[in-house]
């Protein structure tokens, strides 16, 4: 399967956000955009406000990245305000003593790709019971909190446990990657099973974002 690649806004000019969806929707496959609340992660980011306009101007699917606790109270908003794809850590739900299995399916109740999102710390086998609840698995390559950290290559050993597991039980679970990614992994990460790459810094600080887009799908 082609890799898609979902830019995380993060690093984009938020003088000129208008300009930057119109880059995405010309050249990416998803827009990454991720909320903090300064308590799950040591950052805060934006909102509502932010991203209703934004996935307005967006012919390309939202992917909206929860980095808060109690992210549940929020996924209706979220969906409401342009999600097409809507991800929240399992640390949160852990914290929040919730069930990951239920909010996966109360994501998917109101028509969002729904996700399950853990940091570097969390082993990889924490994710399989919720396998076939999630459609998507994001699996931090960085601490999640912020953008330009260094890729921590433990990750592709952790790819492969999962897509391999994925692989055991015949599912179609896709794998989304977040944090340091660029062109020195992009191709790696593919063939270690991951099929959607988050990469913030690497399209937004390059000269030419479209076609560092175009080269980490590997065109
Ligand atoms: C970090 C965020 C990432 C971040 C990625 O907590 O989840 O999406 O924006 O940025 P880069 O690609 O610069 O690591
Ligand atoms: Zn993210």
């Amino acid at each position: 399967m082609q890799l898609h690649i979902a830019p995380s806004l993060l690093a984009a000019d938020f003088m000129h956000l208008a300009d930057e969806v119109k880059m995405l929707n010309a050249s990416a496959d998803l827009i990454h955009l991720d909320v903090m609340d300064g308590s799950l992660v040591p950052n805060l980011s934006f909102g509502f406000s932010v991203i209703e306009p934004l996935a307005k101007m967006a012919t390309i699917p939202c992917d909206v990245h929860l980095m808060i606790v109690h992210p549940e109270k929020y996924f209706k908003r979220f969906v409401d305000a342009g999600a097409d794809y809507l991800s929240f850590h399992l640390e949160a739900a852990r914290k929040a003593r919730r069930s990951p299995a239920k909010m996966l399916r109360e994501i998917k109740g109101y028509g969002a790709k729904a996700g399950l999102a853990i940091n570097p710390d969390m082993p990889v086998e924490e994710v399989f019971p919720y396998l076939d609840d999630a459609d998507f698995i994001l699996i931090m390559s960085v601490f999640a909190g912020f953008g330009g950290q260094k890729f921590i290559e433990a990750t592709f050993d952790r790819v492969k446990a999962l897509k391999a597991e994925i692989d055991r039980r015949g599912l179609n679970t896709q794998i989304e990657i977040d944090g340091g990614v660029g062109a020195a992994n992009a191709a790696e990460l593919g063939r270690c099973g991951a099929t959607m790459l988050v990469a913030g810094s690497s399209v937004f600080k390059s000269a030419d974002p479209a076609a560092t887009i175009a080269a980490l799908r590997g065109e």
